[in-house]
């Protein structure tokens, strides 16, 4: 599936290498906290429903996140957007156009308006080797819904996106996490990780929760390098590191878990990259296939 990459605002770290921030970043953080350790080894690869099974149904559908449960996917990956009145919906865009059959900026619309909008169709159209007729007129969740669909029995993979254009969608986020009580830990895990590109997003919400687990999003348009320098930067207040596939190697990789990082990159859709990855020592992936992503970790781990 393709994926619609559209990034802004960034600021260069080294060659070829973004994180979305508002306005200069230093990457010396102030901000250190407790943080759990990567374990060892057999630390447990985890599978990132990414936007729900988003391969198979429209991205950031109840549906689609209802999909990636079944498909064992351990994170629904969720990105959010904010409404003109404040709430946050699940959307990747900070517009309606692509995934709804609307048009406009979602801090300019209420969650009134979005609800008005079907969420599936356009899949339909552009998937019809995946359409299905309950997709069409889907609704876009909010992340309270989804939170009362899916509950405590689920695992969050949640995107501040866009902080810069929506002021307090960091409180807004902690306080649902508090009144559905997801910020504790889940048996051996948590039941959220919060991944931004925005450092400064991710250093907001450990400053009103310095227990939540933070993986800091990378994307890099040319082969990507990490000095051991921005690694330790990273590692003040992040679990791990969310890099593009496409541009890293193994090397990079290595480099990461040296610095007992965890490493989610995104998105791995295809069988053979996934085998790649694994092989790389990647501790997880965002796939919009996750049933795909789990039989390769079976015949990797069967070839073990
Ligand atoms: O969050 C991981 C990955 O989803 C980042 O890229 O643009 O798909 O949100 P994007
Ligand atoms: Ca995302």
């Amino acid at each position: 599936m393709k994926n619609w990459v559209k990034k802004s605002a960034f600021v260069l770290l080294s060659a070829g290498v973004v994180m979305q921030t508002t306005a200069p970043v230093s990457m010396a953080a102030g901000t250190t906290s407790a943080q759990p350790e990567l374990s060892s080894p057999e630390t447990k690869i985890i599978t990132a429903a990414h936007r729900g099974a988003s391969g198979y149904a429209p991205e950031h559908t109840l549906l689609s996140y209802e999909m990636g449960e079944k498909m064992k996917g351990d994170y629904i990956e969720v990105d959010l957007q904010m409404t003109k009145d404040g709430e946050l919906i699940a959307m990747h865009d900070e517009t309606v156009d692509r995934t709804t059959n609307g048009t406009g900026l979602v801090k300019d619309m209420t969650l009134e308006e979005i609800k008005k909008l079907d969420a599936g169709s356009w899949f339909n159209e552009r998937y019809p080797q995946y359409a299905k007729p309950e997709y069409a007129g889907l609704q876009v969740p909010t992340l309270e819904e989804i939170f009362k669909k899916f509950g405590r029995g689920a695992q969050y993979y949640i995107e501040t996106k866009s902080p810069g254009v929506y002021p307090g969608m960091e409180e807004k986020l902690l306080e649902l996490l508090e009144k559905y009580k997801l910020t504790g830990e889940n048996g051996c895990s948590s039941h959220v990780l919060i991944q931004s590109f925005s450092p400064e997003s991710l250093k907001k919400v450990h400053e009103m929760n310095p227990s939540l687990p933070l993986v800091q999003l990378l994307w890099y348009d040319a082969p990507a390098s990490i000095s051991d320098v921005e690694l330790e930067d990273i590692k003040q207040y992040a679990i791990g590191v969310g890099p593009n596939f496409a541009k890293i190697d193994q090397a990079y990789v290595q480099k990461v878990r040296d610095h007992h990082l965890l490493i989610h990159p995104y998105t791995i859709n295809e069988k053979e990259e996934m085998r790649k990855a694994l092989e790389w020592g990647v501790t997880g992936v965002f796939t919009n296939f996750p049933d795909r992503f789990n039989e390769v970790i079976q015949e990797y781990k069967s070839q073990k």
